[in-house]
């Protein structure tokens, strides 16, 4: 499908309320660095996730005569400033897809199923979860549309709000982006993986909680960052590479090339951040020694256990879910002191959003 087939061009006017659920997601292959509206340099493929996750609840009717604002928003009961900034912009950038948009006030509320404390800022099931309700009104006007189609185009809206959030529709592989070795994938939206080995059906992720603050990085700005990095174009060439060999990895299931490949990938992210201009070290020194913690570990027990970093310093532990009571052990005994105020969160992945 190109741009334009994602247009609706009705503008009937109804009521009604619509609620999503919507998980995070974890990058294997990391989106870093974007063009135009939302379109990624590089293609990118994640885990979907199944605990951390948003609600979100819209209630929308016709707008009355000379009402100007179209929308209220309140996050766990509160208004966010920041949040709503970023709601309107989305809004604003999907009405040229659902123009039915412009006509109708919208109530949203919403919540996160993962605490304030932990610092996972979770763009993707937020922006994700709005978008599939946005879906439902123009569901509402034309009941005709096809699931796979609501599907698809929940997830162009979704990247319209943040790239990664057009991972965020479906499980529990999906892949973003052009690539030649992908059936299928769009640089539009996220396709969902239809092979690969049962492993990976089940795969755990223990979310390490290292720093709670505000990223020093807003995702915007260092992917604007990618623009003037002078490694940018090789990490291109990189990601591109590394999606095609984990395609593979994922097929078969050689956990031992995973780990290589997952691993290689969260650095060089981070290695893109501190060659930037302006440069951001996001790791804090407990982030390394956890990662080498973590290092010694699968040293030690051959457990096929791997780490893997989004823009900031938390860690995400992926393994299979067989080793979840061994890996739990070492995550109390000897991974805790690293963790802020000893919290983490033990997640897996996930088949993505659901209607509520
Ligand atoms: C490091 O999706 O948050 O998590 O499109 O500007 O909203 P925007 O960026 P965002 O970037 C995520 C970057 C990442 C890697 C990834 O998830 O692929």
């Amino acid at each position: 499908m190109i741009e334009k087939d994602f247009v609706f061009k009705s503008v009937e006017l109804v009521n009604g309320v619509s609620t999503w659920e919507s998980p995070s997601n974890i990058a294997l292959i990391k989106y870093w660095g974007k063009y135009d509206e939302q379109l990624p340099k590089n293609p990118s493929v994640s885990f979907t996730l199944s605990k951390c996750k948003t609600i979100t609840k819209i209630k929308y009717r016709p707008k009355r005569e000379n009402e100007t604002d179209n929308f209220s928003f309140l996050f766990e009961g509160s208004s966010k400033p920041s949040f709503h900034v970023k709601i309107d912009k989305f809004i604003n950038r999907i009405e040229k897809y659902i123009p039915a948009i412009k006509h109708h006030f919208f109530e949203i509320k919403s919540h996160n199923t993962f605490p304030h404390s932990s610092g996972i800022a979770s763009s993707a099931s937020a922006m994700s979860s709005l978008a599939l309700c946005f879906m439902e009104i123009e569901r509402q006007i034309n009941p005709k549309i096809s699931e796979i189609d609501f599907l698809k185009k929940s997830s162009f809206l979704a990247r319209l709000g943040s790239g990664s959030a057009s991972r965020s529709i479906e499980g529990p592989l999906v892949s973003w982006g052009d690539s030649e070795s992908y059936d299928n994938s769009s640089l539009l939206y996220g396709t969902s993986l239809k092979n690969f080995a049962p492993v990976f059906e089940s795969y755990q992720d223990t979310i390490l909680i290292i720093d709670k603050n505000k990223k020093k990085v807003s995702s915007s700005l260092g992917h604007q960052l990618m623009k003037f990095n002078p490694y940018a174009e090789n990490r291109f060439i990189q990601a591109n590479k590394n999606m095609s060999t984990i395609k593979n990895i994922l097929l078969k299931g050689n956990l031992d090339n995973f780990i290589k490949i997952v691993e290689l990938e969260a650095l060089s992210l981070h290695a893109m951040m501190m060659t930037s201009s302006p440069s951001f070290i996001l790791m804090q020194p407990n982030t390394l020694s956890v990662i080498n913690k973590v290092k010694e570990f699968r040293k030690q027990t051959s457990i096929p256990i791997c780490f893997t970093l989004d823009a900031g310093a938390n860690i995400h532990l992926l393994y299979p879910q067989q080793y979840f009571k061994k890996i739990q052990h070492f995550v109390i005994k000897k991974l805790l002191k690293y963790c802020l105020s000893k919290q983490f969160i033990n997640d897996h992945v996930g088949i993505g959003s659901k209607k509520i």
